[in-house]
Protein backbone atom coordinates (compact mmCIF):
# COMPACT_ATOMS: atom_id res chain seq x y z
CA UNK A 1 0.00 0.00 0.00
CA UNK A 2 1.38 3.29 -0.95
CA UNK A 3 1.97 6.10 1.60
CA UNK A 4 -0.49 8.52 -0.73
CA UNK A 5 -3.11 5.41 -0.48
CA UNK A 6 -2.70 5.35 3.52
CA UNK A 7 -3.67 9.51 3.70
CA UNK A 8 -6.97 8.68 2.52
CA UNK A 9 -7.69 6.30 5.39
CA UNK A 10 -8.76 7.40 8.44
CA UNK A 11 -8.03 6.28 11.94
CA UNK A 12 -10.78 3.94 12.60
CA UNK A 13 -12.57 5.15 15.90
CA UNK A 14 -13.66 2.52 17.80
CA UNK A 15 -17.62 1.51 17.88
CA UNK A 16 -17.71 4.11 15.47
CA UNK A 17 -20.65 2.85 13.31
CA UNK A 18 -22.31 1.54 16.77
CA UNK A 19 -26.10 3.09 17.46
CA UNK A 20 -25.21 5.78 19.99
CA UNK A 21 -28.20 8.03 21.03
CA UNK A 22 -25.99 10.78 21.90
CA UNK A 23 -24.00 11.21 18.78
CA UNK A 24 -26.33 14.53 17.24
CA UNK A 25 -26.29 15.57 13.93
CA UNK A 26 -26.97 13.08 11.37
CA UNK A 27 -26.28 10.69 14.03
CA UNK A 28 -29.78 9.95 15.53
CA UNK A 29 -32.20 11.11 12.78
CA UNK A 30 -35.18 8.29 13.62
CA UNK A 31 -38.36 8.75 10.91
CA UNK A 32 -37.13 11.30 8.90
CA UNK A 33 -36.94 10.86 5.19
CA UNK A 34 -33.73 12.88 4.36
CA UNK A 35 -31.51 12.01 7.83
CA UNK A 36 -32.26 8.99 6.71
CA UNK A 37 -30.85 9.15 3.49
CA UNK A 38 -27.58 11.32 4.93
CA UNK A 39 -27.40 8.23 7.42
CA UNK A 40 -27.33 5.26 4.31
CA UNK A 41 -24.94 7.69 2.39
CA UNK A 42 -22.70 7.64 5.36
CA UNK A 43 -22.73 4.17 6.05
CA UNK A 44 -22.46 3.13 2.37
CA UNK A 45 -19.25 5.76 2.35
CA UNK A 46 -17.80 4.20 5.62
CA UNK A 47 -17.82 0.33 4.77
CA UNK A 48 -16.41 1.59 1.75
CA UNK A 49 -12.95 3.22 3.17
CA UNK A 50 -13.26 0.15 5.85
CA UNK A 51 -13.17 -2.63 3.27
CA UNK A 52 -10.29 -0.91 1.42
CA UNK A 53 -8.53 0.20 4.26
CA UNK A 54 -8.51 -3.04 6.43
CA UNK A 55 -5.84 -4.10 4.31
CA UNK A 56 -3.73 -1.12 5.24
CA UNK A 57 -4.14 -1.79 8.67
CA UNK A 58 -3.66 -4.67 8.92
CA UNK A 59 -0.46 -4.50 7.14
CA UNK A 60 0.92 -1.98 9.38
CA UNK A 61 -0.88 -2.52 12.08
CA UNK A 62 -1.92 1.34 12.51
CA UNK A 63 -2.59 1.51 16.52
CA UNK A 64 -5.67 2.89 17.06
CA UNK A 65 -6.10 6.31 18.56
CA UNK A 66 -7.96 6.69 21.29
CA UNK A 67 -11.16 9.02 20.48
CA UNK A 68 -12.92 10.79 23.48
CA UNK A 69 -16.06 11.01 22.31
CA UNK A 70 -17.21 13.79 25.26
CA UNK A 71 -20.08 16.09 24.53
CA UNK A 72 -17.57 19.03 25.51
CA UNK A 73 -15.78 17.76 22.16
CA UNK A 74 -18.74 17.78 20.05
CA UNK A 75 -19.60 20.77 21.00
CA UNK A 76 -16.69 22.18 19.60
CA UNK A 77 -18.25 23.89 16.77
CA UNK A 78 -20.60 25.73 19.32
CA UNK A 79 -17.68 27.36 20.55
CA UNK A 80 -16.61 29.12 17.70
CA UNK A 81 -19.48 31.66 18.08
CA UNK A 82 -20.83 31.43 21.82
CA UNK A 83 -17.46 31.20 23.23
CA UNK A 84 -15.89 27.49 24.93
CA UNK A 85 -18.28 28.47 28.00
CA UNK A 86 -21.16 29.51 26.38
CA UNK A 87 -19.74 32.85 27.13
CA UNK A 88 -20.56 34.79 24.26
CA UNK A 89 -17.95 36.48 22.18
CA UNK A 90 -16.54 39.74 21.91
CA UNK A 91 -17.89 42.98 22.68
CA UNK A 92 -19.49 44.61 19.33
CA UNK A 93 -20.50 41.11 18.51
CA UNK A 94 -23.76 39.15 18.05
CA UNK A 95 -23.19 35.81 19.41
CA UNK A 96 -24.78 36.16 22.60
CA UNK A 97 -24.05 34.26 26.03
CA UNK A 98 -26.10 30.83 26.95
CA UNK A 99 -23.78 29.85 29.69
CA UNK A 100 -26.10 29.89 33.11
CA UNK A 101 -29.39 30.28 31.70
CA UNK A 102 -32.17 28.01 32.43
CA UNK A 103 -32.38 24.66 30.96
CA UNK A 104 -36.09 24.51 29.67
CA UNK A 105 -35.13 28.12 28.13
CA UNK A 106 -32.32 26.95 26.36
CA UNK A 107 -33.94 23.61 25.07
CA UNK A 108 -37.24 25.29 24.15
CA UNK A 109 -34.58 28.32 21.38
CA UNK A 110 -32.76 24.82 19.96
CA UNK A 111 -36.35 23.26 19.23
CA UNK A 112 -37.47 27.03 17.90
CA UNK A 113 -34.56 26.77 15.69
CA UNK A 114 -34.68 23.12 14.68
CA UNK A 115 -38.13 23.85 14.00
CA UNK A 116 -37.78 27.45 12.06
CA UNK A 117 -39.72 29.24 14.40
CA UNK A 118 -36.35 31.62 15.53
CA UNK A 119 -34.80 32.28 12.04
CA UNK A 120 -30.64 32.91 12.47
CA UNK A 121 -29.98 30.80 9.37
CA UNK A 122 -26.28 29.28 10.74
CA UNK A 123 -28.44 28.10 14.04
CA UNK A 124 -32.00 26.33 11.76
CA UNK A 125 -28.53 24.58 9.95
CA UNK A 126 -27.15 23.36 13.40
CA UNK A 127 -30.45 22.20 14.93
CA UNK A 128 -31.72 20.00 11.93
CA UNK A 129 -32.45 17.03 12.44
CA UNK A 130 -31.08 17.17 15.98
CA UNK A 131 -33.52 15.14 18.16
CA UNK A 132 -35.33 16.18 21.15
CA UNK A 133 -33.10 14.18 23.60
CA UNK A 134 -29.79 15.18 22.66
CA UNK A 135 -31.15 18.74 22.40
CA UNK A 136 -32.29 18.42 25.75
CA UNK A 137 -28.19 17.33 26.90
CA UNK A 138 -27.03 20.44 25.57
CA UNK A 139 -29.32 23.07 27.50
CA UNK A 140 -28.88 20.95 30.46
CA UNK A 141 -24.88 21.03 29.96
CA UNK A 142 -24.84 24.93 28.93
CA UNK A 143 -27.06 25.61 32.12
CA UNK A 144 -24.42 23.95 34.45
CA UNK A 145 -21.63 26.64 33.39
CA UNK A 146 -20.61 29.99 34.84
CA UNK A 147 -17.64 31.30 33.05
CA UNK A 148 -16.78 35.14 33.68
CA UNK A 149 -18.77 37.65 32.01
CA UNK A 150 -17.57 40.09 29.63
CA UNK A 151 -16.86 43.96 30.63
CA UNK A 152 -19.81 46.01 30.43
CA UNK A 153 -20.34 48.36 27.55
CA UNK A 154 -18.33 51.45 28.28
CA UNK A 155 -20.22 54.03 26.25
CA UNK A 156 -21.67 56.93 28.55
CA UNK A 157 -25.50 57.59 28.50
CA UNK A 158 -26.65 60.72 29.22
CA UNK A 159 -28.59 61.51 32.02
CA UNK A 160 -32.01 61.16 30.48
CA UNK A 161 -31.25 57.81 28.56
CA UNK A 162 -29.47 55.99 32.47
CA UNK A 163 -33.02 57.55 33.72
CA UNK A 164 -35.62 56.24 31.30
CA UNK A 165 -33.44 53.11 30.80
CA UNK A 166 -33.31 52.69 34.51
CA UNK A 167 -36.96 53.11 34.86
CA UNK A 168 -37.88 50.81 32.36
CA UNK A 169 -35.70 47.82 33.44
CA UNK A 170 -36.52 48.14 37.24
CA UNK A 171 -40.20 49.74 37.81
CA UNK A 172 -41.53 49.41 33.98
CA UNK A 173 -43.59 52.18 32.67
CA UNK A 174 -47.64 52.08 34.33
CA UNK A 175 -49.02 55.04 31.98
CA UNK A 176 -47.77 52.65 29.44
CA UNK A 177 -48.73 49.69 30.62
CA UNK A 178 -45.09 48.09 30.55
CA UNK A 179 -44.35 45.76 33.39
CA UNK A 180 -40.99 46.02 35.00
CA UNK A 181 -38.87 43.97 33.65
CA UNK A 182 -37.07 42.61 36.60
CA UNK A 183 -40.32 41.53 37.40
CA UNK A 184 -39.62 37.95 35.24
CA UNK A 185 -35.80 38.60 34.70
CA UNK A 186 -34.95 38.73 38.22
CA UNK A 187 -33.57 41.86 40.60
CA UNK A 188 -30.21 41.06 39.14
CA UNK A 189 -31.57 40.31 35.43
CA UNK A 190 -29.76 36.58 35.81
CA UNK A 191 -33.13 35.23 35.14
CA UNK A 192 -35.90 33.01 36.55
CA UNK A 193 -36.57 29.27 36.77
CA UNK A 194 -37.92 27.51 35.09
CA UNK A 195 -37.47 29.50 31.38
CA UNK A 196 -36.81 33.23 31.61
CA UNK A 197 -33.16 34.06 30.82
CA UNK A 198 -30.64 35.85 32.03
CA UNK A 199 -30.49 39.04 30.31
CA UNK A 200 -26.91 40.19 32.14
CA UNK A 201 -23.91 40.00 29.81
CA UNK A 202 -25.89 40.22 26.67
CA UNK A 203 -24.49 42.71 24.43
CA UNK A 204 -26.24 45.96 23.47
CA UNK A 205 -26.70 44.69 19.51
CA UNK A 206 -27.82 41.51 20.78
CA UNK A 207 -31.00 42.88 23.14
CA UNK A 208 -31.54 45.28 21.03
CA UNK A 209 -32.17 43.09 18.44
CA UNK A 210 -33.85 40.51 20.15
CA UNK A 211 -36.80 43.54 21.18
CA UNK A 212 -36.96 44.62 17.26
CA UNK A 213 -37.47 40.93 16.57
CA UNK A 214 -40.16 40.23 18.70
CA UNK A 215 -41.71 43.72 17.41
CA UNK A 216 -42.11 43.19 14.26
CA UNK A 217 -42.87 39.29 15.10
CA UNK A 218 -39.55 37.91 13.57
CA UNK A 219 -39.36 36.19 16.80
CA UNK A 220 -42.08 34.05 18.94
CA UNK A 221 -42.21 32.09 21.69
CA UNK A 222 -44.78 29.97 23.25
CA UNK A 223 -48.47 31.03 23.66
CA UNK A 224 -49.18 33.65 25.37
CA UNK A 225 -45.96 35.33 24.25
CA UNK A 226 -45.33 37.69 27.00
CA UNK A 227 -42.38 38.92 25.22
CA UNK A 228 -44.58 39.91 22.42
CA UNK A 229 -46.94 42.22 24.26
CA UNK A 230 -44.23 43.74 26.01
CA UNK A 231 -42.03 44.70 22.68
CA UNK A 232 -45.08 45.95 20.95
CA UNK A 233 -45.30 48.58 23.74
CA UNK A 234 -41.36 49.85 23.42
CA UNK A 235 -40.45 52.57 20.75
CA UNK A 236 -37.41 52.73 19.19
CA UNK A 237 -35.64 55.01 21.56
CA UNK A 238 -36.94 52.93 24.59
CA UNK A 239 -35.44 49.80 22.70
CA UNK A 240 -32.36 51.76 22.15
CA UNK A 241 -31.82 52.60 26.24
CA UNK A 242 -32.59 49.61 27.68
CA UNK A 243 -30.27 47.44 25.13
CA UNK A 244 -27.70 50.38 26.01
CA UNK A 245 -28.47 50.24 30.28
CA UNK A 246 -28.57 46.62 30.34
CA UNK A 247 -25.60 46.35 28.75
CA UNK A 248 -23.53 48.89 30.75
CA UNK A 249 -24.42 47.16 34.22
CA UNK A 250 -21.71 45.18 35.61
CA UNK A 251 -22.30 41.56 35.97
CA UNK A 252 -22.79 39.76 39.48
CA UNK A 253 -20.48 36.81 39.45
CA UNK A 254 -21.47 33.07 40.28
CA UNK A 255 -25.58 34.50 40.14
CA UNK A 256 -28.09 31.90 39.30
CA UNK A 257 -31.52 32.55 37.95
CA UNK A 258 -33.77 32.79 40.55
CA UNK A 259 -35.64 30.29 41.58
CA UNK A 260 -39.54 29.62 40.60
CA UNK A 261 -42.19 32.25 41.67
CA UNK A 262 -45.39 31.12 43.12
CA UNK A 263 -46.61 35.43 42.62
CA UNK A 264 -47.94 35.90 39.76
CA UNK A 265 -45.89 37.64 37.21
CA UNK A 266 -47.45 40.32 35.38
CA UNK A 267 -47.98 39.02 32.06
CA UNK A 268 -48.70 35.31 31.66
CA UNK A 269 -45.57 34.12 29.49
CA UNK A 270 -46.26 29.90 27.86
CA UNK A 271 -42.72 29.14 28.19
CA UNK A 272 -43.01 29.13 31.87
CA UNK A 273 -45.86 26.05 31.85
CA UNK A 274 -45.02 22.84 30.57
C1 LIG B 1 -22.02 30.77 13.20
C2 LIG B 1 -22.16 31.14 14.58
C3 LIG B 1 -22.91 30.20 15.51
C4 LIG B 1 -22.66 28.86 15.76
C5 LIG B 1 -21.60 27.97 15.14
C6 LIG B 1 -23.61 28.46 16.78
N1 LIG B 1 -24.42 29.52 17.12
FE1 LIG B 1 -25.92 29.50 18.47
N2 LIG B 1 -26.42 31.39 17.97
C7 LIG B 1 -25.73 32.20 17.09
C8 LIG B 1 -26.42 33.49 16.96
C9 LIG B 1 -25.99 34.68 16.12
C10 LIG B 1 -27.56 33.42 17.80
C11 LIG B 1 -28.64 34.48 17.97
C12 LIG B 1 -29.57 34.32 16.80
C13 LIG B 1 -30.78 35.20 16.78
O1 LIG B 1 -30.66 36.38 16.53
O2 LIG B 1 -31.88 34.70 17.06
C14 LIG B 1 -27.52 32.10 18.42
C15 LIG B 1 -28.43 31.66 19.35
C16 LIG B 1 -28.30 30.51 20.11
C17 LIG B 1 -29.13 30.15 21.24
C18 LIG B 1 -30.24 30.99 21.82
C19 LIG B 1 -29.64 32.00 22.78
C20 LIG B 1 -30.62 32.78 23.57
O3 LIG B 1 -30.20 33.37 24.57
O4 LIG B 1 -31.79 32.84 23.21
C21 LIG B 1 -28.67 28.95 21.71
C22 LIG B 1 -29.22 28.18 22.91
C23 LIG B 1 -27.58 28.54 20.86
N3 LIG B 1 -27.36 29.52 19.89
C24 LIG B 1 -26.87 27.35 20.99
C25 LIG B 1 -25.91 26.90 20.09
C26 LIG B 1 -25.34 25.57 20.09
C27 LIG B 1 -25.68 24.48 21.10
C28 LIG B 1 -24.46 25.51 19.03
C29 LIG B 1 -23.65 24.31 18.55
C30 LIG B 1 -24.39 23.11 18.22
C31 LIG B 1 -24.47 26.82 18.39
N4 LIG B 1 -25.38 27.62 19.05
C32 LIG B 1 -23.68 27.18 17.32
C33 LIG B 1 -24.58 31.86 16.40
C34 LIG B 1 -24.03 30.60 16.36
C1 LIG C 1 -43.99 38.73 32.25
C2 LIG C 1 -42.60 38.28 32.30
C3 LIG C 1 -41.58 39.09 31.52
C4 LIG C 1 -41.34 40.44 31.60
C5 LIG C 1 -42.05 41.48 32.44
C6 LIG C 1 -40.22 40.69 30.71
N1 LIG C 1 -39.79 39.52 30.13
FE1 LIG C 1 -38.28 39.34 28.76
N2 LIG C 1 -38.64 37.34 28.62
C7 LIG C 1 -39.65 36.67 29.28
C8 LIG C 1 -39.68 35.29 28.83
C9 LIG C 1 -40.65 34.20 29.30
C10 LIG C 1 -38.65 35.17 27.87
C11 LIG C 1 -38.32 33.91 27.07
C12 LIG C 1 -39.20 33.83 25.85
C13 LIG C 1 -38.89 32.63 24.99
O1 LIG C 1 -39.16 31.51 25.42
O2 LIG C 1 -38.35 32.84 23.89
C14 LIG C 1 -38.03 36.47 27.77
C15 LIG C 1 -36.96 36.75 26.91
C16 LIG C 1 -36.36 38.00 26.80
C17 LIG C 1 -35.23 38.29 25.96
C18 LIG C 1 -34.45 37.31 25.09
C19 LIG C 1 -33.15 36.95 25.76
C20 LIG C 1 -32.27 36.05 24.94
O3 LIG C 1 -31.33 35.50 25.53
O4 LIG C 1 -32.51 35.88 23.75
C21 LIG C 1 -34.94 39.62 26.11
C22 LIG C 1 -33.84 40.41 25.43
C23 LIG C 1 -35.90 40.15 27.04
N3 LIG C 1 -36.76 39.15 27.45
C24 LIG C 1 -35.91 41.46 27.46
C25 LIG C 1 -36.88 41.99 28.33
C26 LIG C 1 -36.94 43.39 28.69
C27 LIG C 1 -35.98 44.44 28.21
C28 LIG C 1 -38.01 43.53 29.52
C29 LIG C 1 -38.55 44.79 30.15
C30 LIG C 1 -38.93 45.86 29.25
C31 LIG C 1 -38.60 42.21 29.69
N4 LIG C 1 -37.89 41.31 28.95
C32 LIG C 1 -39.69 41.95 30.49
C33 LIG C 1 -40.49 37.18 30.25
C34 LIG C 1 -40.61 38.52 30.60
Amino acid sequence: MSARRREFCPVVEPNAFAHNPERGIAGDAASDGEAMRTRAWQLLLSIATLVSCSAVAAADAVPVRPFADTLEQRLAACAICHGKEGEGTGTKQYYPRIAGKPSRYLYLQLVNFREGIRKYPQMVYLMRYMPDAYLQEIADYYSRLDPPYPSPLTQTLSTRERERGEALVTKGDSVHGIPACVACHGKALTGMLPAIPGLQGLQFDYIAAQLSAWKSNARTAKAPDCMREIAAKLTGPDIAVIAKWIASQPAVTGARPAPETRQKLPLSCGSQFD
